[in-house]
């Protein structure tokens, strides 16, 4: 995380700018979040604006303590409360059944809410000096790919920053580089709604660890409609997009691209990291640099055939980002 001078005047001013119903981007460890206090509607209206984000997408709740969760959940099952105390803080979102206090716009008319405890340092600061929980959807534009530097939020909302609407701090590049794992958590059940920074295979691994828990599943339920912004076309780059899952299908000129040939496409491959912690973290970076490189007009990703842990999450992004799937993870993994 990069030194920020006069830090505390900077925490400040943040907590001023909140206070009047502001945003500002907070860098967390998945990726840059453009943050409102929860008890501010002008800013968490702010956010749905700036972003263009439907209204009946929810807004995930950031906390820097487990007590703060009380006056967010309706009921912090004994299940929430043990998955909190082992991966928070960190890239994990736990998805329960909300107080009537929190503002049904930071949950789409839900009658549940999202909380997550980020661990980069500076988000935990920012949370604190607040003074409030803070709602944030990653910061950039509804649908297009997620940032993870300062330098791919400002690209999104340059003008915001430059006018003072919007206060950015810059937290470094993020370590995880994909988002939190979403988790509905429901009697002795756990559905994961989007896969993320923490595995399926860390959380059941958590409950066969723990004394009384063992009987706890955990599943994943992709297109659950109780994740209404989990879209099938998100994390958009701008050029198409096209990702093979089968080596014998690589890109030639003539790839079919939204149903039409277009002649003379110089597609651009992006050869992600075989480490799946490094492509998890390079993932966006990859996709955006690509996006500015003026040599190519598409871009083409083949990835390889493991599918176990970080590995399901890139392949959910990649999914719904491609314009154009050759063949589809084999299996799933956990
Ligand atoms: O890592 C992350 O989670 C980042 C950083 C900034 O914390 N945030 C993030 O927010 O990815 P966003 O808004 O881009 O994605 C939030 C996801 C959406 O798919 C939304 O539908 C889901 O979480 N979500 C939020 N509240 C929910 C709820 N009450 N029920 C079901 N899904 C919910
Ligand atoms: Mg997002």
């Amino acid at each position: 995380m990069p030194a920020i001078p006069n830090l505390d005047a900077n925490l400040i001013l943040a907590r001023d700018h909140l206070a009047k119903g502001k945003c500002i981007v907070l860098p967390t460890e998945t990726v840059y979040g453009l943050a409102a206090r929860i008890d501010q509607s002008a800013g968490i209206e702010a956010i749905f604006t700036i972003k263009k984000r439907p209204s009946f997408d929810p807004l995930i709740v950031h906390v820097a303590a487990i007590e703060q969760v009380h006056d967010l959940a309706h009921d912090w099952s004994l299940i929430a409360d043990s998955l909190a105390r082992k991966f928070w803080p960190g890239p994990l979102t736990l998805v329960v059944k909300k107080n009537a206090a929190v503002n049904p716009l930071i949950t789409a008319g839900l009658d549940t809410v999202g909380i997550r405890m980020p661990r980069h340092p500076l988000a935990l600061t920012l949370i604190k000096a607040a003074g409030a929980p803070l709602a944030a959807p990653s910061a950039n534009r509804f649908g297009k790919t997620s940032p993870t530097t300062l330098a791919h939020v400002q690209e999104e909302f340059r003008e915001e920053i430059s006018s003072g609407e919007i206060l950015a701090f810059d937290g470094g590049p993020c370590e995880v580089g994909v988002e939190s794992t979403v988790c509905l958590v429901q009697d002795s059940h756990v559905s994961v709604l989007r896969p993320g920074g923490i595995t399926i295979h860390q959380l059941r691994e958590h409950f066969l660890n723990s004394v009384g828990m063992k009987h706890i599943t955990v599943g994943l339920a992709l297109g659950h409609q109780a994740s209404p912004g989990h879209t099938e076309h998100h994390y958009e780059t701008e050029k198409p997009l096209i990702v093979s899952w089968t080596e014998s299908l690589r890109p030639t000129a003539s790839y079919t691209v939204e149903g039409k040939i277009i002649p003379g496409h110089r597609i651009q491959e992006i050869v992600l990291p075989l480490n799946p912690a490094l492509a998890a973290r390079e993932l966006y970076s990859a996709l955006r640099a690509a996006d500015r490189d003026a040599t190519s007009d598409a871009l083409f990703i083949y990835r390889g055939p493991h599918t176990h842990g970080l590995w399901m999450a890139i392949d959910d992004r990649l999914m719904r980002a491609a314009r154009l799937r050759l063949g589809a993870p084999s299996e799933v993994g956990d």
